[in-house]
């Protein structure tokens, strides 16, 4: 068996075609968050943002992550479970019982060993958190997995990692620049025009050509972390047949938009309320400090993956 964190638990998977399926959600204006971790912050900007324009709110798992404390862990919990929610790995170990997948997020090759082992840690943090409350617990063991929703006669698939598991890689950054084919084909398989997902920390916004036409897989990193060097705001993925003024970058599908929204959230306030709970030296403050603090790596330049159709553009 694979070592905790690196392992994909056979009940994450899922087969592409399960998206070829009528919506379960019809939205005017669709909002798609993932990987809040916990975040209340970034929670209260996306919900200010939904409400501005009376979007509907999907989140796509991860909600939940630094919030260990009780607390804040069903305040987190009560305000997501109020709108649309998937689970992602983080929600799934937390409902259930140690299954040996550590924090189940199925980390590649390319992350480090130190980091699986203190997402593992974090992992046992909050379940014991968890396990003070079962009620919200039996609830986010009942989330679904994936989710169609129609947006101006757009078809949108929604998961957490892709489009054949809960925790899957294959719409990272990392593999749609090494393996395009193969999400290629999956995106293909499920039927879709857009695949929006979250799970892999970094965001990217990348078109195919399917039979249907051009679709679009789109990763909106973290809504809850920095997701670009130097910035403090998270990223959401916005649907919708008017463009936002605030988007970063964005395509756009026939009469619709999809695009890369900022969630400006108080900065300073969660850096300290991230301090508190997560003291230097935690594995979460070895992991996640600095790029709380101050962003990744990564630039806008790079999760924007232009076409030769000219289909996506960034913003001015
Ligand atoms: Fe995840």
């Amino acid at each position: 068996m694979a070592e905790p964190g690196r392992s994909c638990p056979r009940h994450y998977r899922y087969s592409p075609a399960v998206f070829a399926r009528a919506a379960d959600v019809e939205a005017r204006s669709l909002y798609v968050v993932g990987g809040l971790y916990g975040n209340p912050f970034a929670l209260e900007a996306v919900l200010d943002l939904a409400r501005r324009e009376g979007a509907t709110l999907v989140f796509n798992g991860d909600f939940n992550w630094f919030n260990a404390d009780p607390t804040e862990f069903r305040e987190i919990n009560d305000t997501v479970l109020r709108h649309v929610a998937l689970r992602g790995n983080v929600e799934t170990e937390i409902a259930g019982e140690d299954s040996g997948a550590g924090c189940g997020c199925g980390y590649p090759e390319w992350v480090g060993d130190g980091e699986v082992e203190r997402s593992n840690e974090i992992l046992e943090r909050l379940r014991e958190t968890a396990r003070g409350f079962p009620d919200l617990c039996a609830r986010l063991g009942g989330l679904p997995m994936h989710l169609v929703a129609e947006v101006g006669g757009l078809r949108v698939g929604i998961a957490h990692g892709d489009a054949e598991s809960l925790a899957g890689w294959q719409f990272s950054q990392e593999a749609l620049r090494e393996r395009p084919e193969r999400a290629q084909a999956l995106i293909a398989g499920a039927a879709v025009d857009v695949l929006a997902c979250t799970h892999t920390c970094l965001p990217v916004m990348q078109d195919f050509a399917t039979p249907r036409g051009t679709a679009l897989i789109v990763n909106n990193g973290a809504a809850g972390m920095p997701n670009f060097r130097n910035t403090r705001f998270g990223l959401a993925t916005r649907i919708a047949n008017v463009p936002s003024m605030e988007a970063l970058y964005g395509a756009r599908l026939g009469a619709i938009v999809v695009e890369a929204v900022p969630v400006r959230y108080d900065h300073e306030a969660w850096l300290a309320r991230f301090d508190r709970v997560w003291p230097a030296g935690s594995p979460a403050s070895v992991s996640y400090r600095k790029r709380i603090a101050s962003g990744p790596g990564y630039d806008v330049e790079q999760a924007l993956r232009t076409s030769s159709n000219g289909a996506l553009s960034r913003a001015a």
